[in-house]
C-alpha cells in the first residue's frame, strides 16, 4: 500500500499543527501519523483511497460503525432546526432518561462533551459530598489527561517504587507536584491492599476511581469478586464509587460494565459509547450524589454541555442500541468471538484477552496478567509490527494491542480480517 498523500500532508501539517497530530496518542501510527478521508460502517478509507476494515473505530466511540445512518438523520435534522441555546432542550431530557433506564447507577445524568471534562466533575462531586480530598486510583488507568488525574497511567516502574505503596508518577512535564498529596496509587486486582490501605486512611479517603475493566491496558478483567470487594470497602468507608465507563460504558452491555459485572457504582463517567462518535459525555448517579450539582453547592458548567445536535446523536444512538431488546449485543457478541477465536487460532503465541466487544492481543506477556506491572513485560514492538502488516492488507487496528468491534461489522468483515491475520502472521 502507499501512503503518498498522507505523507505529505503529515508534512505540510507539521508546520502548522505541533507534531502533525491534535492528541499525543496518534502519535505512535506507523510509518507516520495517516489522514483519513471517508468512513461508512465497518470501513474507513485514507487520503491516499486505500480502503481498510477499521478496528480502531476512532479509539472506541464508533460502536454503531462510521457514519451510522440512524444517527446522522436525526443530527441532520437537528442541525436545520437549532445547534445550541444556552437553554435546555426536550432532546436532553430524553437522553437523560434513557440512559436512567438502561444504566443501573444513573438516577441522575449531567452530561458534559470529553471523558477528561466527565471525570473532572465527579472526581470533584465526590470531594464535595464526602469533605474529603484524597482519592484512590490504580497503576495503569487512564482517566484523562487532565492535570490531577493523569498519574501514573503508564509509569516507568523505577520511578513508581514499590509494588505494594506506588508513588504517584505524573504523566507529563508541567503537571503540579503538589497534586500528588491527594492521591493514593495501587496496583489494580489486590483487594487485601485496597482494604488495608482503606483502613489505614479511614475517614481521608473520598473516592476510589476505577476503569471497571482495564481497557487501556490489555483490556485485562476484574478478578472474581474484586468490583464486589471494592463496592463494599467504599460503603463501609464512606468513600465515593467511580466507575470510569468512558469505554466499557453501552460497549460491554446497554448498562454498562456496572451491568456486565453486577456491581453498581456511587457515580460513572460515560463519552466513548454514548454518541456514536459525537462529543458528548455523561456523569450519571446516585440522587442523593447528583442533587447537588442541583442545588449549585457544586460547581459543574460548559457552554458545549447537551448541544443539541450532541443530544440527538446521542438518543438516536442509545435507542438503535436498546432496540429489540439489545439485539446489536448479540450480532458483537458473536462476531467478536469469532475474532478473538480466530486471532488465537492464527497466532496461538499471542495472548487474546477481554471481552468480545474491546479485546487486546499482545505477545510474549503473561496470559495471567492481572494489573499494570504484571501486564508490562510482553513484546510491544512484535505487535506493533503485527499492526503494521494488517494495516498493509486492509485492516485497520490499534498499534498497542487494543481492538474495538462495532454492531457494523459483518460476517465477511470477520473472515476478510483474520485471511489478513493469519498471512500477516507469516511474515511476523
Ligand atoms: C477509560 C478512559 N477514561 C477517560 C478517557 C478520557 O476521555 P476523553 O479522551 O474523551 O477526554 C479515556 C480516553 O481514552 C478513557 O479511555
Amino acid at each position: 500500500m502507499r501512503f503518498d498523500r498522507s505523507k505529505a500532508l503529515y508534512e505540510r501539517a507539521c508546520k502548522v499543527i505541533p507534531g502533525g497530530i491534535s492528541s499525543n496518542v496518534r502519535a505512535s501510527w506507523q510509518p507516520h501519523p495517516m489522514f483519513y478521508e471517508r468512513g461508512e460502517g465497518s470501513h474507513v478509507w485514507d487520503a491516499d483511497g486505500n480502503e481498510f476494515i477499521d478496528y480502531v473505530l476512532a479509539r472506541g466511540p464508533l460502536l454503531l460503525g462510521h457514519s451510522p445512518k440512524r444517527v446522522l438523520a436525526a443530527v441532520h435534522r437537528q442541525i436545520d432546526t437549532g445547534l445550541m441555546y444556552a437553554g435546555q432542550s426536550e432532546l436532553e431530557v430524553g437522553v437523560a432518561e434513557k440512559m436512567a433506564a438502561m444504566v443501573p447507577c444513573a438516577e441522575m445524568v449531567r452530561f458534559s462533551n470529553s471523558g477528561s471534562e466527565a471525570i473532572h466533575g465527579a472526581v470533584r462531586l465526590a470531594r464535595a459530598v464526602t469533605a474529603r480530598t484524597k482519592i484512590v486510583r490504580f497503576e495503569g488507568h487512564y482517566h484523562g489527561w487532565f492535570d490531577s488525574h493523569m498519574w501514573s497511567y503508564a509509569p516507568p516502574v523505577d520511578a513508581a517504587g514499590p509494588r505494594e505503596a506506588p508513588v504517584p508518577v505524573p504523566s507529563t512535564k508541567g503537571q503540579p507536584a503538589s497534586d500528588a498529596a491527594n492521591l493514593i496509587v495501587l496496583p489494580w486486582n489486590d483487594l487485601d491492599l485496597l482494604r488495608k490501605t482503606m483502613d489505614a486512611h479511614a475517614g481521608n479517603i473520598a473516592a476510589v476511581i476505577t476503569e471497571p475493566m482495564m481497557c487501556n491496558m490489555g483490556a485485562l478483567m476484574p478478578q472474581r469478586g474484586y468490583l464486589q470487594g471494592m463496592r463494599e470497602l467504599c460503603t463501609k468507608y464512606g468513600a465515593v464509587l467511580i466507575f470510569d465507563e468512558v469505554i466499557t460504558g453501552f460497549r460491554l452491555a446497554p448498562g454498562g460494565a456496572q451491568a456486565y459485572f453486577g456491581v453498581t457504582p456511587d457515580l460513572a463517567t460515560f463519552a466513548k459509547g454514548l454518541a456514536a462518535g459525537f462529543p458528548v459525555s455523561a456523569i450519571a448517579g446516585k440522587r442523593e450524589l447528583m442533587k447537588y450539582f442541583g442545588d449549585l453547592s457544586v460547581s459543574h458548567a460548559g457552554t458545549y454541555n447537551a448541544g443539541a445536535p450532541c443530544m440527538a446523536a446521542a438518543l438516536a444512538a442509545l435507542e438503535e442500541l436498546s432496540a429489540d431488546d439489545g439485539a446489536v449485543y448479540r450480532q458483537l457478541r458473536m462476531r467478536g468471538t469469532r475474532l478473538m477465536e480466530g486471532i488465537r487460532r492464527a497466532m496461538p503465541e499471542a495472548v487474546v484477552r477481554g471481552v468480545p466487544a474491546v479485546f487486546h492481543v499482545s505477545f510474549g506477556g503473561d496470559p495471567n496478567a492481572r494489573d499494570y506491572r504484571t501486564y508490562l513485560p510482553r513484546d510491544a514492538e512484535k505487535y506493533k509490527r503485527l499492526a503494521v502488516a494488517l494495516q498493509d492488507r486492509g485492516v485497520r487496528v490499534v498499534p498497542e494491542g487494543i481492538w474495538f468491534v462495532s454492531t457494523a461489522h459483518t460476517d465477511d468483515d470477520v473472515e476478510r480480517t483474520l485471511a489478513a491475520v493469519e498471512d500477516a502472521a507469516k511474515v511476523l
